[in-house]
């Protein structure tokens, strides 16, 4: 059941960081803010054994941009269009166990870098 719920995470933040790069890829700014700032916010499901366990959650900005020539020729495979895409991930946590056996973490400070799935 962890493990499912674990994976349904993955997925939706997989989805999340396309839909964001997607549509900020057209006007090369994001500038739409539908979405809360990146911070950390409580996990209340697993809040419910009575200890809080924060997450990190929300959007971070992303761009697009044609290629600087002088980076392009350090490419391996040269693209035309460069894209930034951050993503709301942990900067530090600490490990929790919670009902004895499950190890989850208690993120402590968020911050917009490379996307990363291994924070769940
Ligand atoms: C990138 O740009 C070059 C010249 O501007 C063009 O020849 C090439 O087809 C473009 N490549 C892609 C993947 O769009
Ligand atoms: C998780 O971290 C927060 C601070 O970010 C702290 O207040 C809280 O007690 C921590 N939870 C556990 C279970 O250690």
């Amino acid at each position: 059941m962890d493990y499912y719920r674990k994976h349904a995470a993955v997925i939706v933040a997989t989805l999340f960081v396309f839909l964001h790069v997607l549509s900020s890829f057209p006007g090369g700014v994001f500038a739409k803010r539908d979405c809360p700032e990146c911070k950390l916010k409580e996990n209340k499901y697993f809040s419910k054994f009575g200890i809080p366990i924060y997450q990190c959650m929300g959007c971070c900005f992303s761009k697009a941009y044609p290629t600087p020539v002088r980076s392009k020729q350090t490419m391996i495979v040269p693209k035309n269009i460069t894209s930034e895409a951050t993503c709301c991930v942990a900067k530090a946590f600490t490990k929790v166990t919670v009902t004895g056996k499950t190890k989850v973490n208690n993120h402590t400070e968020c911050h917009c870098s490379a996307c990363s799935y291994l924070n769940f």
